[in-house]
């Protein structure tokens, strides 16, 4: 059973390996190959069909955690705080609280660097567990115009590596590095205690995240270039579906085998 500091020791031992999922099926099918869930909130785009994060619900993202926990019984189940949720230390702190007494989640995950320090602060001064998230983050999509890599120049890697440190000192045990080059996430993997885990940032993190269903090919409406398709999923649903109906139609399902 992962723990957050079973989590935090890997850092020094071995790359740690996290992967989203929505419901207990998946979940379930994650649970003892993955050291951590993520309960992502791009379960609003890739399991809701929205255009961006920006619109999911708490009480959306609770449904999805609680389903997430019933098919887990190992890995350590992260739940995206969602837009709107964290805007001040108040409704954080009530709202990352509801997200812990109902879902059963051992942490929440935070978009944001020095500019929520004192959010992660308040949370872990109250015993919520809180993983980071900076460099490219989803919900600042409408505000900065798409999704923009980041790292690119001095500036803005000296602001990654203060923004790691800002919720490293706040108490976060672990955080995402989204769509930073490769050698600035190795300096901020570096410059800080707690274990950086990737997406979009090259390989020199301390560990992996991606999105089940680009990982395995059923969203395949685009594909990022950080995303390594390990299945075509989506096609061999489709074949598996087609042979169904044909059989259907063939009268050929159900045969005595599948009858009473
Ligand atoms: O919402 C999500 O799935 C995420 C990961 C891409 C890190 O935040």
């Amino acid at each position: 059973m992962q723990n957050i500091n079973t989590i935090i020791s890997l850092k020094s031992n071995r790359k740690i390996s996290m992967i989203t999922a929505y419901d207990a099926l998946m979940a379930k099918i994650f649970d003892d190959i993955v050291d951590i869930i993520l309960v992502g909130d791009s379960l609003s785009m890739s399991f809701s069909g929205e255009k961006d994060t920006i619109g999911i619900t708490l009480e959306e993202m609770i449904y999805h955690t609680k389903a997430v926990c019933r098919g887990v019984k190992k890995a350590l189940v992260v739940c995206d705080m969602p837009f709107g949720s964290y805007l001040d230390e108040k409704s954080a702190l009530l709202n990352a609280a509801k997200v812990y007494k109902q879902s059963g989640a051992t942490a929440v995950k935070i978009e944001g660097g020095a500019n929520k320090a004192h959010i992660v602060r308040s949370l872990t001064n109250n015993s919520i567990a809180v993983m980071g998230h900076i460099g490219l983050m989803p919900q600042y999509v409408r505000l900065e115009g798409g999704y923009k890599v980041k790292g690119k120049n001095e500036i803005e890697k000296q602001k990654l590596i203060e923004d790691a440190k800002a919720v490293e000192d706040a108490g976060a045990f672990a955080l995402v590095i989204e769509g930073v080059k490769s050698s600035v996430a190795k300096e901020i993997t570096d410059s800080v205690n707690i274990p950086t885990i990737g997406i979009g940032a090259g390989k020199n993190t301390d560990g992996q995240v991606l999105v089940w269903s680009d990982m395995l090919g059923f969203f395949d409406e685009f594909k990022p270039k950080f995303v390594k398709r390990y299945l075509n999923g989506a096609e061999i649903v489709k074949n598996a579906v087609k042979e169904y109906v044909e059989d259907v139609r063939n009268g050929k399902f159900p045969t005595e085998e599948y009858s009473y």
